[in-house]
Protein backbone atom coordinates (compact mmCIF):
# COMPACT_ATOMS: atom_id res chain seq x y z
CA UNK A 1 0.00 0.00 0.00
CA UNK A 2 1.74 3.71 -1.15
CA UNK A 3 1.41 6.47 1.46
CA UNK A 4 0.29 9.35 -0.42
CA UNK A 5 -0.43 11.27 3.17
CA UNK A 6 2.13 14.09 2.04
CA UNK A 7 -0.28 15.14 -0.82
CA UNK A 8 -3.42 15.14 1.10
CA UNK A 9 -5.90 17.40 0.13
CA UNK A 10 -3.85 19.07 -2.65
CA UNK A 11 -4.44 19.50 -6.08
CA UNK A 12 -3.63 16.84 -8.91
CA UNK A 13 -4.45 17.95 -12.51
CA UNK A 14 -4.66 14.78 -14.50
CA UNK A 15 -4.67 15.25 -18.45
CA UNK A 16 -6.63 12.88 -20.56
CA UNK A 17 -8.91 11.75 -17.62
CA UNK A 18 -12.46 10.91 -19.64
CA UNK A 19 -10.74 7.44 -20.24
CA UNK A 20 -8.52 4.60 -20.01
CA UNK A 21 -5.38 5.27 -18.08
CA UNK A 22 -5.96 8.59 -16.95
CA UNK A 23 -9.02 7.97 -15.40
CA UNK A 24 -7.43 5.37 -13.82
CA UNK A 25 -5.39 7.43 -11.88
CA UNK A 26 -8.26 10.26 -11.04
CA UNK A 27 -9.67 7.73 -8.95
CA UNK A 28 -6.93 6.27 -7.86
CA UNK A 29 -5.68 9.88 -6.65
CA UNK A 30 -9.19 10.98 -5.49
CA UNK A 31 -9.16 7.51 -3.16
CA UNK A 32 -6.06 8.85 -2.20
CA UNK A 33 -7.43 11.87 -0.67
CA UNK A 34 -5.81 14.51 -3.38
CA UNK A 35 -8.02 16.55 -4.86
CA UNK A 36 -8.22 15.76 -8.79
CA UNK A 37 -8.46 18.14 -11.91
CA UNK A 38 -9.68 16.39 -14.65
CA UNK A 39 -9.53 17.83 -18.46
CA UNK A 40 -10.11 15.81 -21.51
CA UNK A 41 -12.55 17.20 -24.83
CA UNK A 42 -15.23 15.12 -23.39
CA UNK A 43 -16.91 16.25 -20.73
CA UNK A 44 -20.04 14.08 -21.00
CA UNK A 45 -17.36 11.86 -19.54
CA UNK A 46 -15.94 13.08 -17.13
CA UNK A 47 -19.57 13.81 -15.73
CA UNK A 48 -19.85 10.90 -14.85
CA UNK A 49 -16.41 10.12 -13.15
CA UNK A 50 -17.52 13.52 -10.92
CA UNK A 51 -21.33 11.99 -10.03
CA UNK A 52 -18.72 8.77 -9.00
CA UNK A 53 -16.19 10.40 -7.29
CA UNK A 54 -17.76 13.46 -5.65
CA UNK A 55 -16.91 16.75 -5.36
CA UNK A 56 -13.04 16.29 -5.05
CA UNK A 57 -12.89 15.82 -8.83
CA UNK A 58 -13.23 18.81 -10.85
CA UNK A 59 -14.05 18.11 -15.00
CA UNK A 60 -12.69 20.87 -17.24
CA UNK A 61 -13.33 20.38 -21.22
CA UNK A 62 -10.08 21.44 -22.75
CA UNK A 63 -8.62 20.60 -26.01
CA UNK A 64 -4.99 20.20 -26.11
CA UNK A 65 -4.18 21.00 -29.47
CA UNK A 66 -5.28 24.31 -29.00
CA UNK A 67 -2.36 26.19 -26.67
CA UNK A 68 -4.91 28.73 -25.93
CA UNK A 69 -7.11 26.01 -24.38
CA UNK A 70 -4.04 25.15 -22.30
CA UNK A 71 -3.14 28.82 -20.93
CA UNK A 72 -6.82 29.29 -20.08
CA UNK A 73 -7.04 25.90 -18.01
CA UNK A 74 -4.25 27.21 -16.16
CA UNK A 75 -5.58 30.64 -15.84
CA UNK A 76 -8.57 29.31 -14.51
CA UNK A 77 -6.95 26.71 -12.20
CA UNK A 78 -4.47 29.43 -10.14
CA UNK A 79 -8.08 31.88 -10.30
CA UNK A 80 -9.54 29.51 -8.49
CA UNK A 81 -6.99 28.14 -5.87
CA UNK A 82 -6.40 25.25 -8.09
CA UNK A 83 -3.09 25.52 -9.34
CA UNK A 84 -1.66 21.72 -9.36
CA UNK A 85 0.75 20.38 -6.70
CA UNK A 86 1.19 16.83 -8.77
CA UNK A 87 0.54 16.84 -12.73
CA UNK A 88 -0.51 13.59 -15.02
CA UNK A 89 1.15 14.51 -17.66
CA UNK A 90 -1.42 11.16 -19.57
CA UNK A 91 -3.70 12.71 -22.56
CA UNK A 92 -1.79 10.98 -25.88
CA UNK A 93 -2.89 9.12 -28.73
CA UNK A 94 -1.83 7.09 -31.75
CA UNK A 95 -3.16 7.36 -35.22
CA UNK A 96 -1.87 4.60 -37.86
CA UNK A 97 -0.48 7.37 -39.66
CA UNK A 98 2.96 5.83 -40.82
CA UNK A 99 6.01 7.39 -42.31
CA UNK A 100 5.40 6.01 -45.68
CA UNK A 101 1.71 5.83 -45.68
CA UNK A 102 0.36 8.67 -43.38
CA UNK A 103 -0.52 12.01 -43.26
CA UNK A 104 0.78 15.14 -42.15
CA UNK A 105 -2.21 15.47 -40.31
CA UNK A 106 -1.97 12.74 -38.45
CA UNK A 107 1.61 13.49 -37.57
CA UNK A 108 0.61 16.67 -36.11
CA UNK A 109 -2.26 15.76 -33.98
CA UNK A 110 -0.05 12.78 -31.91
CA UNK A 111 2.88 15.50 -31.40
CA UNK A 112 0.67 18.48 -30.83
CA UNK A 113 -1.32 16.09 -27.76
CA UNK A 114 2.06 13.72 -26.55
CA UNK A 115 5.07 16.08 -27.06
CA UNK A 116 3.75 19.98 -27.70
CA UNK A 117 1.10 19.95 -25.14
CA UNK A 118 3.10 18.14 -22.69
CA UNK A 119 5.55 20.91 -22.73
CA UNK A 120 3.32 23.47 -22.09
CA UNK A 121 1.65 21.83 -19.50
CA UNK A 122 4.72 20.98 -17.39
CA UNK A 123 5.27 24.84 -17.75
CA UNK A 124 2.55 25.73 -16.68
CA UNK A 125 2.68 23.56 -13.72
CA UNK A 126 5.91 23.83 -12.80
CA UNK A 127 6.19 28.29 -12.54
CA UNK A 128 2.96 27.32 -10.08
CA UNK A 129 4.59 24.98 -8.13
CA UNK A 130 7.85 26.76 -7.43
CA UNK A 131 5.73 29.80 -6.73
CA UNK A 132 3.70 27.73 -4.05
CA UNK A 133 6.96 26.56 -1.61
CA UNK A 134 8.86 24.92 -4.72
CA UNK A 135 7.12 21.12 -3.55
CA UNK A 136 5.69 19.21 -6.16
CA UNK A 137 5.67 16.39 -9.16
CA UNK A 138 5.44 15.69 -12.47
CA UNK A 139 4.43 12.39 -13.95
CA UNK A 140 4.68 11.82 -17.83
CA UNK A 141 3.02 8.53 -18.74
CA UNK A 142 5.42 7.56 -21.42
CA UNK A 143 5.33 4.47 -23.08
CA UNK A 144 7.50 1.21 -23.81
CA UNK A 145 7.26 2.86 -27.30
CA UNK A 146 9.78 5.21 -25.61
CA UNK A 147 12.69 2.67 -25.12
CA UNK A 148 12.54 0.42 -28.56
CA UNK A 149 10.67 0.91 -32.24
CA UNK A 150 8.22 -1.92 -31.60
CA UNK A 151 8.01 -3.82 -35.20
CA UNK A 152 5.01 -3.17 -36.61
CA UNK A 153 3.79 -0.23 -34.85
CA UNK A 154 3.83 3.75 -36.01
CA UNK A 155 7.11 5.12 -35.83
CA UNK A 156 5.87 8.55 -35.48
CA UNK A 157 4.16 7.52 -32.41
CA UNK A 158 7.10 5.82 -31.19
CA UNK A 159 9.13 9.64 -31.90
CA UNK A 160 6.86 10.99 -29.87
CA UNK A 161 7.45 9.21 -26.79
CA UNK A 162 10.90 8.70 -27.44
CA UNK A 163 10.27 12.47 -27.11
CA UNK A 164 8.62 12.37 -23.85
CA UNK A 165 11.66 10.15 -22.81
CA UNK A 166 14.24 12.83 -23.38
CA UNK A 167 11.60 15.77 -21.90
CA UNK A 168 11.59 12.90 -18.70
CA UNK A 169 15.41 13.61 -18.29
CA UNK A 170 15.73 17.19 -19.94
CA UNK A 171 13.31 18.23 -16.80
CA UNK A 172 15.41 16.56 -14.36
CA UNK A 173 18.43 18.47 -15.19
CA UNK A 174 16.39 22.10 -16.03
CA UNK A 175 14.76 21.63 -12.29
CA UNK A 176 18.15 20.67 -10.83
CA UNK A 177 20.13 23.47 -12.50
CA UNK A 178 17.69 26.00 -11.17
CA UNK A 179 18.05 24.50 -7.57
CA UNK A 180 14.18 23.01 -7.51
CA UNK A 181 12.61 20.44 -4.92
CA UNK A 182 10.28 19.53 -8.01
CA UNK A 183 10.73 16.05 -9.12
CA UNK A 184 9.61 14.33 -12.88
CA UNK A 185 9.16 11.09 -13.32
CA UNK A 186 7.65 8.84 -15.94
CA UNK A 187 5.33 5.63 -16.22
CA UNK A 188 6.17 3.30 -19.44
CA UNK A 189 3.46 0.77 -20.12
CA UNK A 190 3.37 -1.70 -22.40
CA UNK A 191 0.07 -2.84 -24.01
CA UNK A 192 -2.74 -1.27 -21.62
CA UNK A 193 -6.97 -2.28 -22.21
CA UNK A 194 -8.15 0.95 -22.97
CA UNK A 195 -9.68 2.72 -25.87
CA UNK A 196 -6.10 3.65 -27.66
CA UNK A 197 -6.33 1.22 -30.02
CA UNK A 198 -9.90 1.76 -31.32
CA UNK A 199 -8.85 5.57 -32.05
CA UNK A 200 -5.28 4.50 -33.68
CA UNK A 201 -7.39 1.62 -35.62
CA UNK A 202 -10.53 3.75 -36.31
CA UNK A 203 -12.75 1.70 -34.83
CA UNK A 204 -13.55 -0.79 -31.65
CA UNK A 205 -14.26 -3.50 -34.36
CA UNK A 206 -10.73 -2.95 -36.13
CA UNK A 207 -9.17 -2.53 -32.78
CA UNK A 208 -10.86 -6.23 -31.48
CA UNK A 209 -9.41 -8.08 -34.31
CA UNK A 210 -5.77 -6.75 -33.54
CA UNK A 211 -6.06 -7.82 -29.97
CA UNK A 212 -3.42 -9.19 -28.36
CA UNK A 213 -3.85 -12.73 -27.61
CA UNK A 214 -2.51 -12.60 -23.96
CA UNK A 215 -3.51 -10.87 -21.12
CA UNK A 216 -2.78 -7.45 -20.95
CA UNK A 217 -2.58 -4.06 -17.97
CA UNK A 218 -4.91 -3.29 -16.83
CA UNK A 219 -4.97 1.25 -16.28
CA UNK A 220 -5.13 0.60 -12.84
CA UNK A 221 -1.93 -0.88 -13.15
CA UNK A 222 -0.74 1.96 -14.20
CA UNK A 223 -2.20 3.94 -11.64
CA UNK A 224 -0.53 1.90 -8.72
CA UNK A 225 2.75 2.74 -10.64
CA UNK A 226 1.98 6.37 -10.53
CA UNK A 227 0.65 6.08 -6.70
CA UNK A 228 3.85 4.48 -6.07
CA UNK A 229 6.07 7.20 -7.51
CA UNK A 230 3.99 9.55 -5.30
CA UNK A 231 4.35 7.75 -2.41
CA UNK A 232 8.31 8.11 -2.23
CA UNK A 233 9.93 10.28 0.19
CA UNK A 234 11.28 13.89 -0.88
CA UNK A 235 14.84 12.32 -1.16
CA UNK A 236 14.09 9.64 -3.94
CA UNK A 237 13.42 10.64 -7.58
CA UNK A 238 11.99 7.91 -9.82
CA UNK A 239 12.97 8.09 -13.15
CA UNK A 240 11.23 5.85 -15.28
CA UNK A 241 9.13 2.67 -14.67
CA UNK A 242 9.34 0.11 -17.19
CA UNK A 243 5.79 -2.14 -17.14
CA UNK A 244 5.03 -4.83 -19.38
CA UNK A 245 2.23 -7.62 -19.33
CA UNK A 246 4.53 -10.67 -18.33
CA UNK A 247 3.52 -12.06 -21.69
CA UNK A 248 4.03 -9.37 -23.81
CA UNK A 249 6.62 -10.70 -26.74
CA UNK A 250 8.54 -7.17 -27.37
N1 LIG B 1 -3.19 1.85 -23.95
C1 LIG B 1 -1.94 1.49 -24.18
O1 LIG B 1 -1.66 0.37 -24.60
C2 LIG B 1 -0.83 2.46 -23.86
C3 LIG B 1 0.47 1.95 -23.79
C4 LIG B 1 1.52 2.82 -23.49
C5 LIG B 1 1.28 4.16 -23.25
N2 LIG B 1 0.00 4.64 -23.34
C6 LIG B 1 -0.19 6.08 -23.10
O2 LIG B 1 -1.14 6.25 -22.08
C7 LIG B 1 -1.77 7.52 -22.22
C8 LIG B 1 -3.28 7.36 -22.08
O3 LIG B 1 -3.74 6.51 -23.11
P1 LIG B 1 -4.97 5.49 -22.91
O4 LIG B 1 -4.47 4.16 -23.27
O5 LIG B 1 -5.64 5.71 -21.62
O6 LIG B 1 -5.88 5.98 -24.15
P2 LIG B 1 -7.44 6.39 -24.25
O7 LIG B 1 -8.29 5.43 -23.51
O8 LIG B 1 -7.69 6.59 -25.71
O9 LIG B 1 -7.48 7.81 -23.51
C9 LIG B 1 -6.80 8.92 -24.04
C10 LIG B 1 -7.12 10.16 -23.23
O10 LIG B 1 -6.43 11.28 -23.83
C11 LIG B 1 -7.37 12.31 -24.05
N3 LIG B 1 -7.04 13.11 -25.23
C12 LIG B 1 -6.71 12.70 -26.47
N4 LIG B 1 -6.60 13.74 -27.30
C13 LIG B 1 -6.86 14.87 -26.55
C14 LIG B 1 -6.93 16.25 -26.84
N5 LIG B 1 -6.73 16.74 -28.08
N6 LIG B 1 -7.25 17.10 -25.84
C15 LIG B 1 -7.50 16.63 -24.59
N7 LIG B 1 -7.45 15.33 -24.26
C16 LIG B 1 -7.14 14.46 -25.23
C17 LIG B 1 -8.71 11.59 -24.28
O11 LIG B 1 -9.78 12.48 -23.95
P3 LIG B 1 -10.86 13.05 -24.99
O12 LIG B 1 -10.90 12.11 -26.17
O13 LIG B 1 -12.14 13.10 -24.21
O14 LIG B 1 -10.35 14.41 -25.33
C18 LIG B 1 -8.61 10.47 -23.25
O15 LIG B 1 -9.03 10.93 -21.99
C19 LIG B 1 -1.32 8.06 -23.59
O16 LIG B 1 -0.31 9.02 -23.40
C20 LIG B 1 -0.75 6.83 -24.28
O17 LIG B 1 0.25 7.17 -25.23
C21 LIG B 1 -1.05 3.82 -23.64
Amino acid sequence: MSDLSRWTDRVALVTGASAGIGEAIAVRLVHEGMRVVGCARRLDRMAHLRARLGARFTPVQADLRDPDAIDDLFDSLDARGLSPAVLVNNAGLARKDSLLDGTREGWREMFDVNVLALCQCTQRAVRGMRANGDDGAVVHISSMAAHRVPVGGNSVYAATKFAVRALTEGLRQELYAAGSAVRVSAVSPGLVETEFPAVYHGSAAAAALAAADFPILHPADVADAVAWILSQPAHVQVHDVLLRPRRQPN
